[in-house]
Order: C-alpha cells, then sequence, then structure tokens
C-alpha cells in the first residue's frame, strides 16, 4: 500500500467573480520514504495540493473532488478529530512564510514545548530536552540560547531550522515543504536543502518538496511532477524528466533556468502570460504559450498519459518523442 496516495484530486475557489479550478484531477502516489518535487509557475496550485493533504483548504476554497488515501485511510472523508491527529504528527509541513507560522509573541522555546505538549504529551523538563535536542538535530547552533529567542530575534534561516525541528518532532511519516528556502539567500537555501535531506534520511520521511525552481526541486526530488493550471502536464523520474522532457512546458522551465557554463546565454522566459484560472483557453490550457501547438490542442485537451515506465506527460505530441505504453491507469508505480 503507498503511503500517500492522491487520485482525482480538484479543488476550487468560489469567489465573487466566478469559479477558480485551483487544481483539476491531481492524481499521484508517494511510496515510504519517497520524495516528490512538485514544480510549476505561480499560481499552478502547488500549495493549494498541498493545504489538501492537511485539509486546510478553507472558505471560499472546496475540495470539489477526488480522494487523498494516507496509509489507506481516506483524509477526506475522515472525522474533523482524526484529521487533527495525523496532521502534525503523521504528516507535517514547512512553509516559505515562517514569520506566519511561527507566533510572533512567544518564545521558539514556549513554541516547540507546546507543540510537544500537544502531540507527545510531555511537559516540563522532558519537553524542554525534548527541544533542546531537536535544535541540536537541526544544527542550530547554542540551541539554551535560541530556547528563549523570539522568532523575530533570528535570521530566516536559522528561523527555518526552527520550524524544520518543530515539523521532526513527531518523527512524521511524510514531511510536505512548501517553498521553504524561497526566501533565503543562496548559501544559506543550500544548507537548508542539506539539512532537509538529513533528515529525511535519518528519519526515513516520505517528502512533496514544492517549488517554482526546477533546480532546487531537482536537487532534493527522486521524482518530479510538473504542474501547469491546475494539472500535472508531467511527471516521472528525475532523470527521465530532465533529460526526456515530454512536455514542452518542462522544455520551458528548464530553458528558463540558469545553468553553469551557460552564465552568457540568455534565459529564455516562456513567452505569454500565465493563464487566468477564471478563463482557462479550451483544449490543452498551454496551448496559447506552446511552441509545438497545432489546431487540435485548441480542441482537444491531452490526458496525462504513460509513455515510459517512469515517465509520464500531457501533450498531443509526446508520442512524437516517445511511443506510449499504455493510458494512465495506475498514476504512479
Ligand atoms: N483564497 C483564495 N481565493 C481565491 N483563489 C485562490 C485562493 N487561494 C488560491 N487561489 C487560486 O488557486 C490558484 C493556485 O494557488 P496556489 O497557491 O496553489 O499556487 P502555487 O502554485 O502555490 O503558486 P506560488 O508559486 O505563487 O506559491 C491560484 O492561482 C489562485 O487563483
Ligand atoms: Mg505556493
Amino acid at each position: 500500500m503507498p503511503l500517500l496516495e492522491v487520485d482525482g484530486l480538484e479543488v476550487q475557489f468560489f469567489t465573487p467573480r466566478g469559479v477558480v479550478k485551483a487544481v483539476d484531477g491531481v492524481s499521484f502516489k508517494l511510496e515510504k520514504g519517497q520524495t516528490l518535487g512538485i514544480v510549476g509557475e505561480t499560481g499552478s496550485g502547488k500549495s493549494v495540493t498541498a493545504f489538501s493533504i492537511l485539509r486546510l483548504v478553507s472558505n471560499p476554497g472546496r475540495i470539489t473532488g477526488g480522494s487523498i488515501r494516507f496509509e489507506g485511510q481516506d483524509l477526506l472523508t475522515m472525522r474533523d478529530r482524526d484529521v487533527r491527529r495525523i496532521r502534525g504528527r503523521e504528516i507535517s509541513m514547512v512553509f516559505q512564510e515562517v514569520m506566519t507560522s511561527l507566533n510572533p509573541s512567544y518564545t521558539v522555546g514556549e513554541q516547540m514545548r507546546e507543540v510537544l505538549r500537544v502531540h507527545l504529551g510531555q511537559s516540563g523538563q522532558q519537553a524542554r530536552k525534548s527541544a533542546l535536542d531537536l535544535l541540536t538535530r537541526v544544527r542550530v547552533p547554542g540551541p539554551e540560547t535560541i530556547l528563549d529567542r523570539y522568532p523575530h530575534q533570528l535570521s530566516g534561516g536559522m528561523r527555518q531550522r526552527v520550524m524544520i525541528g518543530i515539523a521532526i518532532a513527531c518523527q512524521p511519516k511524510l514531511l510536505i515543504a512548501d517553498e521553504p528556502t524561497t526566501a533565503l539567500d543562496t548559501t544559506i537555501q543550500a544548507q537548508i536543502l542539506d539539512l532537509l535531506e538529513d533528515m529525511r534520511q535519518q528519519l526515513g520521511m516520505a517528502m512533496i518538496f514544492i517549488s517554482h525552481d526546477l533546480g532546487v526541486v531537482a536537487r532534493v526530488s527522486e521524482r518530479i511532477a510538473v504542474m501547469y493550471a491546475g494539472r500535472i502536464v508531467e511527471m516521472g523520474d528525475k532523470y527521465e524528466v530532465f533529460d526526456s522532457s515530454l512536455h514542452p512546458y518542462t522544455i520551458g522551465l528548464m530553458d528558463a533556468i540558469p545553468r553553469p557554463g551557460s552564465r552568457h546565454k540568455p534565459l529564455q522566459p516562456i513567452r505569454g502570460a500565465i493563464p487566468n484560472l477564471l478563463h482557462l483557453p479550451s483544449g490543452c490550457p498551454f496551448h496559447t504559450r506552446c511552441p509545438r501547438a497545432e489546431a487540435r490542442c485548441a480542441v482537444e485537451t491531452p490526458e496525462l498519459l504513460q509513455w515510459k515506465t517512469a515517465h509520464w506527460a500531457a501533450c498531443h505530441f509526446a508520442g512524437d518523442l516517445r511511443s506510449v505504453v499504455a493510458p494512465l491507469a495506475d498514476p504512479v508505480t
């Protein structure tokens, strides 16, 4: 049984201007200990997908379809009480906006002890010792001093370490990291990515790692899902997706990242604007920006099909590069 199985997930926002299909039929599987990277431009539905897994989509948003099974149990039909027990203990999350997830009015120690109290029933000396252990584990220098600091007294990188410490406090089976390094400068970003990877290996956690930066996603993920306008347009083993991309959008994303040795080559941003989810183009949602688009792309929406053992793509012309092995019966091996 996979650790996590997302099947046909649909999330819509009912706004005064109309219905926004933020997530439109997303399916994937994650085995125990595996890492899936989700990449895509702003507004493609990455965070909404992540929040759905924790059942944290709030008004005017609603999960309108699909299922999310965690160790076989559907999180979407589970009682609130049971979801709260899973959240934080079995599945935890690290965000970009650390300042909004750490409470500015409480010290680091107070917040860590609260998590340890709620989820593990620890208090007093025991909680303090656990908090120190966690800070040491996430390589915070001088953990005793840090316990008495308020979040704003720490650097961005240090706050993110504290968040990771809190996230792993209960040794979750799944860690969802949503743009955890985006606000940090490059050196600190690399340290945090290394830390996440070390923690993942030590605790045997599975991880969903979200970023708009393909380079960052590639660094930590074994598999990659590329999202566009609420859908997965390409998914597969990292090397497959990188070395033999099947979707023009993925190829466009790769042309838009800086690479060593190509410093003087101008980066090619993907032409055209990110689509308005209130008025999605007909057919393939990417066709208005796609260099390969033909007439049928404006009419027929391509399905996510499996083209190789570990490689799926939703493009009418993916077959020009690979021959199809089977329609998508089973989202991910
Ligand atoms: N509270 C909301 N009200 C209305 N629409 C929303 C709301 N939250 C999200 N959306 C819609 O859902 C879409 C997907 O949002 P999401 O936050 O998942 O994007 P993302 O891929 O995480 O982007 P980013 O890279 O900027 O974080 C957005 O384009 C937006 O239209
Ligand atoms: Mg986001």
